[in-house]
């Protein structure tokens, strides 16, 4: 059993059990192995967190930004300073190869890093007003308690990017990891402990999903949650919030479009492709979901990417070499052999991999598909797994509305020579970040969030603090 992170809730700047006593597992999906238990807290204890937030407001609120910012700095450089324990831990519990879970390592402390520097630059405004004498100045200010709900996908990242953003702005913050990863996310409770963070300023919650949820998105004292996940879960916040009119921020699902133009650098589309299809196992909201070809090079493009996809390792992300993980639970692992299989019963073709693991295995071989169409299953849901699908198109109206055709409006794709024609496609692309000749798109100084069902609200950038901030008019005669 890890023994590494203290295992026990951040609650008022105390480590806290349960006050029932129980606990849930923590499962490494490569090997099954129980690593940890972690407390399922009772709803008081949840309450507790919520006042001890609260409690906190008033002092951190009032903090002259720049001591906020250099504890936050503070926190970030100690995340450095843990960065092959935590990157591995990331990988016990979530499976991703320890390359990638480095590289989140470092991602997570650039966002701490990033919130740091824009504390000190919340700036309000003076308005000219058209009465004589009269003059219109407009504060902003924190909303008060944020609370966050996190993803397996980034454990730390998407913590510290919510968190980073929040303590900046000057509320205070309650994070609720998933079930699946908590462990990393606790280890952030030691380096705020460790800087020296006032007590409630920073709180970090374990359990049950639906009891933490509707606790959280009941009480009056939360004034802003933030969530990434699941577009299914996303509506339910919404519904939630309503009682309260809570202000949200949602990072929901995507179904990445990635379209390769006629006259693409076909090698460098290659090359964006394998990290914007397989990083992270293609457990990442933005990964790629489809690849929509223009005919004259799909068949070749399809086979360069059978080819590379065949040459990926996969394995335990411990092992030197691994490739592509394990997905993180059954339920993924049943998911995507749903979507290869029905996929293939409506007439796609398997050019690489497409063999789906019995259970207990949750490790599919990486797969590329080709002949998909709009109509199948695979096209509409969020595969989130190691699969590519490749549709071709023959004019550029016509990758515009296949790309457009799906719900989802986070990221999109574009590979060409043509940086006009790139331009002007992507102008009609119906996503909240198009990446062009580019799939490494994540970047702390980038506004990242969705549009239509994959949410609202931005993250990172020197926009994601106004998420956190109320704007306050003030009217002097
Ligand atoms: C996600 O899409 O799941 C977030 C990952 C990122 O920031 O790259």
């Amino acid at each position: 059993m890890l023994k590494a992170p203290k295992n026990l809730c951040f609650i008022n700047g105390a480590w806290r059990a349960s006050s029932s006593g129980t606990t849930f597992p923590v499962i490494n999906p490569a090997t099954d192995e129980r690593i940890a238990e972690v407390p399922a807290l009772s709803q008081a204890d949840v309450l507790g967190a919520i006042d001890a937030a609260h409690a906190a407001f008033g002092q951190w609120g009032a903090l002259p930004a720049r001591e906020r910012a250099s504890l936050l700095r503070t926190i970030g450089d100690l995340l450095l300073s843990r960065r092959e324990e935590v990157g591995e831990l990331i990988t016990r519990e979530q499976g991703k190869p320890l390359a990638e879970s480095l590289g989140e390592v470092s991602y997570a402390a650039a966002y701490l890093h990033w919130f740091s520097e824009e504390a000190v630059r919340v700036c309000g405004d003076i308005i000219p007003s058209d009465a004589p004498g009269k003059r219109i100045f407009v504060l902003k200010q924190p909303l008060g308690v944020a609370a966050a709900i996190t993803p397996w996908n980034f454990p730390v990242a998407m913590l510290a990017r919510k968190m980073g953003a929040a303590l900046a702005a000057g509320c205070t913050f309650i994070a609720k990891p998933a079930p699946e990863t908590p462990l990393s996310a606790l280890l952030l409770g030691e380096l705020c402990e460790a800087a020296k963070l006032p007590p409630g300023v920073m709180n970090i919650i374990t359990g049950d999903a639906p009891m933490i949820g509707a606790a959280l998105m009941s009480s009056p004292l939360v004034r802003k949650v933030s969530f990434t996940g699941s577009t299914e879960v996303g509506k339910l916040l919404i519904e939630q919030s309503a009682a309260t009119v809570k202000k949200l921020t949602l990072e929901l699902g995507g179904n990445a479009p990635f379209i390769v133009l006629e006259d693409a650098d076909l090698d460098r589309a290659l090359a964006g492709a394998m990290f914007g299809k397989y990083r992270n196992a293609g457990q990442t909201c933005i990964c790629v979901n489809r690849f929509i070809v223009h005919e004259s090079v799909a068949a070749h493009f399809t086979e360069m990417l059978a080819a590379k996809t065949r040459s990926l390792v996969v394995g335990n992300g411990l092992e030197r070499g691994t490739d592509v993980g394990p997905l993180i639970n059954d339920e993924a692992r049943d998911k995507v052999a749903r979507l290869i299989a029905s996929a293939e019963r409506e007439g796609a073709r398997v050019v690489a991999g497409g063999a789906a693991p019995a259970a207990p295995s949750r490790f599919i071989t990486p797969t590329v598909l080709s002949g998909v169409t709009s109509s199948m299953d695979i096209w509409r849901e969020e595969i989130f797994g190691p699969v590519s699908t490749v549709t071709p198109f023959r004019s550029d109206a016509e990758a515009v509305s296949l790309s457009n055709d799906t719900s989802y409006g986070l990221a999109a794709y574009l590979y060409s020579r043509d940086l006009s024609r790139a331009l002007s496609l992507a102008e009609q692309l119906d996503f909240g970040m198009v990446g062009i000749n580019d799939t490494a798109i994540s970047a702390v100084q980038a506004p990242f969030g969705g549009i239509k069902q994959s949410g609202f609200g931005r993250e990172g950038s020197k926009y994601g603090i106004d998420d956190y901030l109320a704007l306050k008019y003030l009217s002097v005669a």
